[in-house]
């Protein structure tokens, strides 16, 4: 951590301890900080001062809160080479998609920041002369979040910065393999004047026992999660107890399309950017590729030359453009993925070699078909299958054949066949002639198993207010 200039931004940082978490680089897996694991009872305690402080923070006007947010995005931009070195040095991803991260994080505070002074009601027009009938938004309290490892602060300010502006306090439980970029971003909105208690940051050497208790708790009116279906389910079930309010941002099995009547330039340079970013490790990465028949050899053969650029090792040093995976963990379920699909029949077009620590090649694997199992798996790693195609109709049937419905690509010049496949795509978010969709001002979010809310966008802060209905009588 030795580059970081603004030390301020590390002072949460522990020594080693049977208390402490250690934070690893995935370039090398050395240690590179600790933070401290709490307890239960650390962790009813911050619950308890976050109530406390969300009562009198609902009572700020909007624009007393937008202005703090304010703050806190000017900060996030004065600090981004900071927090980038922090995120590239923790999660992996190279520093200018790193920056980028920096830039799209601090979008959802800005963005929230404008969107709290709009939480307009209604009013209705009466089924009754001696009644006025009007709504009001209102924060839903205290909130909890679960942010993933693959996107340490975009995922933190898409469901903190929401919850804040609406008037709520939030406590936060970053993934433990990358709490440092959240800690830092948390201590720039202190900086920028949000009191301590209304965005807390836990960690402990239990998330199962975290997850447990911000489901459980009476006094925690709402909890967003993004990571895995199989977590979501699990924590689905939990909250029913409390009949707790939920979003859920959940895996993906985005199926990206190019039809042969598609700009096969523009379809590769949107292929590898959505494959590629962040080594493949995004819940709306393309995940398999369907590429229609007169086209495919085109395709396959410019996909393959582009991704044989792509420069892979340690982030922090220019021109690398594809980091390690988070683990080894990671590492080994994409490098079985690759084995089973090669043993299904699939071949090895590029790529498929285990590089030394947590580095996998980016990878293309041609001749895959419906049945092969990479197909229904969410790979999260540098892999792309490629499925060949005839038919309009089929290819519908099989990219909605899955579970999951987050993201969809496809690439074509016919208008017509735009509208149709775009509205028949089973999927919250779909992507017409372009790879990279996210943005803080659309809504993100997923249909089927991809988990249920909209994160970003005007829809964004809804999911932090309840509406209440007055009835005004004897008018
Ligand atoms: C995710 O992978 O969960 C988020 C990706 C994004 O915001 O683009």
């Amino acid at each position: 951590m030795e580059q970081v200039v603004n030390k301020s931004l590390l002072s949460f940082m522990c020594e080693e301890s049977d208390n402490a978490i250690a934070v690893y680089n995935p370039v090398n897996e050395k240690i590179i900080g600790y933070v401290p694991s709490l307890s239960s009872a650390d962790i009813y305690e911050r619950i308890a001062k976050s109530k406390a402080a969300q009562v009198l923070w609902q009572q700020k006007t909007a624009a007393e809160r937008s202005a703090v947010l304010k703050r806190w995005y000017d900060l996030m931009i004065e600090n981004a080479d900071d927090l980038a070195y922090i995120m590239t040095v923790e999660q992996g991803k190279p520093l200018a998609e790193a920056k980028g991260e920096v830039t799209y994080g601090a979008g959802f505070v800005q963005w929230f920041a404008e969107e709290g002074k709009r939480t307009y009601g209604d009013t209705i027009p009466t089924p009754a002369g001696n009644k006025r009938l009007m709504t009001i938004k209102q924060p839903v309290g205290v909130t909890a979040s679960i942010t993933p490892w693959n996107f340490p602060i975009a995922m933190l300010t898409r469901k903190a910065a929401p919850a804040l502006a609406a008037g709520c306090s939030c406590l936060v439980k970053p993934a433990n393999q990358t709490p440092l970029s959240a800690y830092a971003v948390a201590e720039l909105a202190y900086q920028a004047g949000l009191p301590e208690d209304l965005l807390i940051v836990i960690n402990s050497h239990s998330s199962v026992m975290v997850g447990e208790i911000f489901c459980n708790h009476e006094d925690i009116k709402k909890l967003s999660f993004t990571g895995s279906t199989e977590v979501g389910r699990a924590l689905i079930k939990q909250t029913a107890d409390t009949v707790k309010r939920t979003s859920m941002e959940l895996g993906g099995n985005a199926p990206f399309i190019v039809f042969d009547d598609a700009d096969v330039e523009a379809a590769v340079t949107g292929a590898v950017a959505s494959k590629f970013r962040n080594a493949g490790q995004t819940c709306v990465c393309a995940n398999r590729f369907y590429v229609q028949d007169d086209i495919y050899d085109s395709f396959v053969d410019k996909f393959v030359a582009a991704v044989s650029k792509l420069t892979i090792g340690n982030g922090l040093e220019p021109g690398i453009v594809v980091g390690p995976v988070i683990d080894q963990k990671a590492k080994g379920s994409v490098m079985k993925m690759v084995s089973t699909a090669i043993e299904q029949g699939a071949t090895i077009r590029f790529g498929g070699e285990s590089l030394p620590g947590n580095f996998v090649q980016p990878t293309v694997l041609t001749g895959v078909t419906k049945q092969m199992s990479i197909v229904q798996q969410e790979i999260f790693g540098p892999v792309a299958p490629i499925i060949r195609f005839k038919d309009e109709q089929d290819l519908i049937e099989q990219a909605n054949d899955t579970i999951y419905g987050l993201a969809s690509y496809f690439y074509t010049q016919n208008i017509n066949r735009a509208f149709r496949i775009a509205e028949q795509l089973e999927y919250g978010m779909v992507g017409l002639n372009e790879g990279i969709i996210s943005t803080e001002v659309a809504p993100f979010g997923g249909v089927k198993q991809s988990g249920f809310g909209r994160e970003g966008a005007k829809q964004g802060i809804e999911e932090y207010m309840n509406t209440k209905y007055i009835c005004l009588g004897g008018m």
